[in-house]
Parts: structure tokens; sequence; C-alpha cells
């Protein structure tokens, strides 16, 4: 998630642009960079470097930043590290043409190997530079016209605003799949990816549709599909406040980022699953494919809610790719001296990419001879710059403490990343497509399982009192349990513990009074028929059962007081269905009980010291 803001018309363009990129700077903040078209001379003025709008801002002290014509971009990396040379805008070989772009350009490799034979010169290792150089090869003096001809030849996600030297009063914007929004003022126009960067200046706007453009001059806009069909927008007004546009209307962040995730995971697979093939691409670890066919044994660590990841990704491991594979602590992985050779491939899972115990284990790691691949979200942070070899989740920024869809986008990279291991060694392509199938699927289930909302909003409120909770679930779903228990501690304060089923027998069960909530992950499976077991168990000392079980099992509304039905899925597959509710009954309870749900007491998002 990117932040892109453009802006034409009679006023000097840089200030609103900076100001805009303040506003978006939550959508993402590790380089920036701006283009200015100036009537002197009639060049592009681009500057960018990585860091905050900030370090932009210092680096335009003293030049000339005149012009009434513009684009600026606030990056979340995505292809390429941060750097000044992967910040946007990105230009053509002439330096006359500019565009910024928020979303992930699919085939932007087979594009490049096809733009670079015919003698273009990339300068840095974004998926976007292929826009400006698609551009460019289809200009001869119409710059709406150039865009809507290359997008006819771009797969995937984006919204763009382009600019060229050659046509001051013109500036093109389009969208596909990322949120662009168009500020309609006294002969003026300000683009950007959400209204936050525009609502100063107006609260007219035209929401753009996905597959449609818009050609901006002073005097007058235009609007059509890129396949060139005319379209008319109504405008519409912005009643909400900044703060409400940059949570997307919603009272945080948390929910937001839980209600995002059938984009957050469909971005994670995007350009990366491929049904005809039986195959991933994973472009991060395809060089070393080889090496990992032959590992001998993974370890996977990690800290918190990436650790519950891991604890998914030893299924998967085993399951798909039928590795030997552990799951450690990465702060007791780090001092136990582990024993590692040649044949171990230790994964280390972070959002952030900075935890300092993840990032020691690491490199405790490499020193004694693994291979070290990274499993994090922050292109460029040091988790994912120092290991050997990794896989983004592209999901975005996550800002909420209480980590949420990155979890869900690190369960469909480790599944991901089983496949292409488990393909080169004994999966068979019919398997694969079935898993592909299957992930295809998965964000309409998430979004299918956010309709539980209100519901869930129910259950807390009949328990937000009680002040000790138990998560249970087996196999998978064991994972899931802690990962819905540590939920609810960070964030409502209230005692919960998370335990394979079976072990309450072996102690908790004393626990169980008429005070104390339950949740079972009950879903139809190998182990079905025990949790029922374990739920009859609960249920005859008193406790209150909350059941998250598949669709259509009418038998569990016997042993459940509340059943929240999740869609009938393959086991590897119900850990992301099945934590979707449990984040949102951690997230209605905290609400209940008036806690501070983005920034829980005591919690960091990044713990960098140990
Ligand atoms: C902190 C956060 C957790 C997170 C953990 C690991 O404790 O509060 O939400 O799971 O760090 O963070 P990482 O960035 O390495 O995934």
């Amino acid at each position: 998630m990117c932040g892109i803001v453009g802006y034409i018309g009679k006023k000097q363009a840089y200030p609103i642009l900076l100001e805009g990129l303040k506003r978006l700077e939550y959508r993402g903040y590790d380089s920036a960079g701006i283009a200015l078209r100036q009537d002197d001379g009639g060049r592009l003025a681009v500057v960018k470097t990585k860091g905050r709008i900030s370090a932009l801002e210092t680096l335009m002290q003293g030049r000339d930043t005149s012009g009434t014509l513009g684009i600026a971009h606030t990056r979340w990396a995505t292809h390429g590290a941060p750097n000044d040379a992967n910040a946007h805008p990105h230009v053509d070989g002439s330096g006359r043409l500019a565009v910024v772009h928020n979303g992930i350009i699919e085939n932007w490799a087979a594009l490049r190997q096809l733009l670079e034979s015919e003698g273009a010169r990339f300068r840095s290792d974004t998926d976007t530079e292929v826009l400006a150089h698609l551009f460019a090869r289809y200009y001869d003096g119409d710059l709406e016209r150039c865009v809507q001809q290359g997008l006819q030849e771009v797969r995937g996600a984006y919204g763009i605003a382009v600019i060229h030297a050659d046509e001051p009063d013109v500036l093109v914007a389009a969208r596909n799949g990322s949120p662009l929004i168009l500020g309609v003022g006294e002969g003026e126009y300000i683009v950007a990816s959400d209204a936050s960067a525009i609502i100063e200046h107006t609260p007219n706007v035209i929401y753009l549709e996905d597959r449609e453009m818009a050609t901006m001059r002073r005097d007058g806009l235009r609007t059509a599909t890129i396949d060139a069909v005319p379209t008319h927008k109504e405008i519409q007004q912005v009643e909400w406040t900044l703060e409400q546009i940059e949570k997307k209307g919603y009272p945080h962040f948390m929910l937001k980022e839980i209600i995002e995730q059938p984009e957050s995971v469909a971005d994670t697979m995007r350009g990366r699953l491929d049904a005809d093939a039986a195959e991933v691409h994973l472009g991060g670890i395809s060089d070393i494919a080889k090496q990992l066919t032959h590992a001998r044994r993974v370890i996977l660590t990690a800290c918190g809610t990436a650790w519950h990841a891991g604890l998914v990704g030893e299924f998967l491991f085993e399951g798909l790719a039928r590795i030997p594979t552990e799951v450690e602590y990465a702060s007791e992985f780090r001092y136990r001296n582990p024993i590692i050779d040649e044949g171990t491939v230790v994964v280390c899972i972070s959002q952030s990419g900075e935890t300092a115990d993840t990032l020691a284990a690491m490199r405790e790691a490499r020193l004694k001879g693994a291979l070290a691949l990274g499993i994090v979200n922050v292109v460029g942070s040091t988790i994912a710059r120092e290991t050997d070899a990794g896989v983004y989740l592209h999901c975005g920024p996550e800002i909420g403490v209480a980590s949420t869809k990155a979890f869900t986008s690190q369960l469909v990279v480790l599944i991901m990343t089983a496949m292409f291991l488990g393909r080169r060694r004994h999966l068979a392509p019919q398997e694969a497509r079935e898993i592909i199938k299957g992930l295809q699927s998965v964000p309409e289930q998430v979004r299918g399982v956010l309709g539980l909302n209100e519901q869930i909003q129910q259950v807390a409120a009949a328990y937000k009192d009680c002040p000790n909770w138990l998560y249970l679930g087996r196999g998978y779903n064991y994972p899931v349990a802690l990962e819905g228990a540590l939920k609810l501690k960070e964030i409502s304060y209230v005692h919960a513990e998370g335990l394979p089923a079976a072990e309450m027998k072996h102690g908790p069960i004393a626990l169980i009074t008429e005070e104390m909530p339950v949740v079972f992950l009950a879903n139809r499976g190998l182990q079905y028929e025990k949790v029922l077991s374990n739920m009859e168990e609960v249920r005859s000392r008193g406790g209150q059962v909350i059941a998250v079980a598949t669709e259509g099992d009418t038998e569990i509304r016997r042993l459940a007081k509340h059943v929240l039905y999740v869609p009938d899925v393959p086991e590897p597959f119900q850990p992301i269905l099945n934590v979707v509710p449990l984040q949102l009954l951690a997230y209605h309870v905290a609400v209940l009980r008036g806690c501070a749900v983005d920034k829980p007491r005591n919690l960091a998002k990044s713990v960098t010291v140990e």
C-alpha cells in the first residue's frame, strides 16, 4: 500500500502535493518523491528519496519548486528495497514522462523483458518503472492515449497518476483494484489514494471505478474505461473527518485491518499462483530452489503472533513438503546453541522485520551455516536485508499493535512456500492445483466470515466481564487457539489461555466454572469427534461453550451455546478462516471494556530490544 497524489490547476502544486503526502503517510512511509512540471524550460523536476516525507521536504529546500502540475508518492515497498532509485515517481528513458503508482503489477517481469529487449534502460527494481517505459512506447504526443493503450497490456492492481513534460495541461489517472479519488475544484483537480489529501481543498469528489481512467485539464475532466468507452461520473460530497478517512471510517486501525483481510490475503497471492503449471512463483526464493529442495530440516523461528503462524507452518511444511520441521521461539533459539548443519533451513517470520530476538536468531543461524529465509512484511527491513532469501507478505502497513492481517498473510505465504517445496519433492501436480484452487477461494471466504461481525459483537457483550477465558483447538487449529487467546490478552487485558484441546483434561479442566467462556475450534476434520468429546467435558462442568464450526454442522448446537459458522475448507486453510472470528471477538471485548485497542498498554508494535 502506497499513497499517491497529483495536482493540476492554477495554484502552485508543490505545497498541495507535500501536504497531501503528509496526509497519506499512514499508507506507507519508507520513501517519497515528487515530479513537478516546471513552466521555466518545460521540463520535469523529479526529486525522490528514501525515508519519510520529512526527508523529501528537506531535500526540496532551496530547490526550484515552481509549477502548477505535479505528482507525488509515499511508498510502502513491494518490489525492490526502499532506496532512492526505487522511490517514485518513475520516468521513461527521456525523463519527460513520470508515473506514480499504488498497487502491484503482476506481469511486470514479462513486460520488463519485452521493454528491455526493445532498448529500454531500467534504473530501479520496481514493477512501476515498467509503466513509465510502457506508456512512453506508445507516446506520440497524446498522454491520455498512450496510458490507455499501455494499460491494455497490464495485469495487476494499480492506482496511477501520470504527467508528461510536453503536455502542461494534462494529468492522467487510472485505477484497477487500488483506490483512487478525484477532487474537483474551481479550475483545478487533485487526484489521491484517499480523500484525506483532498478534503482540505474541496469536499467535491469523483470515485473512479476499476478499469476506469480520467484525463484532467484545467478547464475540464473526461473519464472513460481503459478500453476507451466514455463514462459519466457524478460528483459526490465527502463528509468524513481526516481521522475517519485514514481509518477508512472504522473507529480503529485494528478493525480496519481485520476487515481488509479479503484484500490483503489477495495481495499476498497476487501474481504468485499458477494453476496451469501447478506452481507458485516466489521470486524471492526461486534462485535457491535447488538448495531448498535438498533441505533436510526446517526450523521456523519468530515471536508473538508470527510464532503462532510458524506453528501452523510446521504442519504445512511436514504435510505438503514432507520436510522434518520444528518451531522455536526466537528468544529461546538464539541462546540454546542450536545444532545446525548444512541441510538446515531457518525461516524467520516477522511482520516488522525488526524484532530483536528474531533478528538475533537469524544471525545465529547464519553464523552456524544455515540457509536463512525471511517471511517479512516490511520490505528492506533488517531481517529482509540480512536473510539469504525470502518471501514478502505484501499485505500493506499494519498499524494496529495487535497483529491481524499480517497473521493471515503469513499463513498464506507459508502455504505457498510449503507448496513451492512440495512440488520439488513429492507433491503431484493435481494436488498442487487443488491447493491453488483452495487459496484462490480464500479471499471470498474471509469476506463471508466477516459477516459474523454482529453475532460476535453479541457474544462479546455477553462475556465481556468474564475474567478468564480458554481457547481450545487441535492439529492445525491449536495455533489458532493460541492466537485467539493472545489477541484477547493483548487488547482487552483479560486473562486467556490457548491449549491443545486434549490437554485440558490434564489440569486446566479444574478451572472450568459457569463464569468461564471456552472457545472451541471445532471444524469438521480429522479430530472433529475428539473435539466434540472435549466440548462435552466442558459443558458438563457448566462452562460456556463458544464454537467455531463448519457451516451446516447442526449437531454442534447441542453442545455449544454460541456457534460461529465458517465455510467447509480443507484443514490447511482452516486457520486463516478460523482466526478471523477470534480477532473480531477480542476486538469487541476490548471495545466494550473501554480499552485503547490500537495502542494497548505496555505493548509495542515492533520490539527492537531484548
Ligand atoms: C510484538 C507485537 C506482536 C508481534 C510480535 C512479533 O510483540 O506486539 O503483535 O506478533 O512483536 O513482531 P514481528 O514484527 O516480528 O512479527
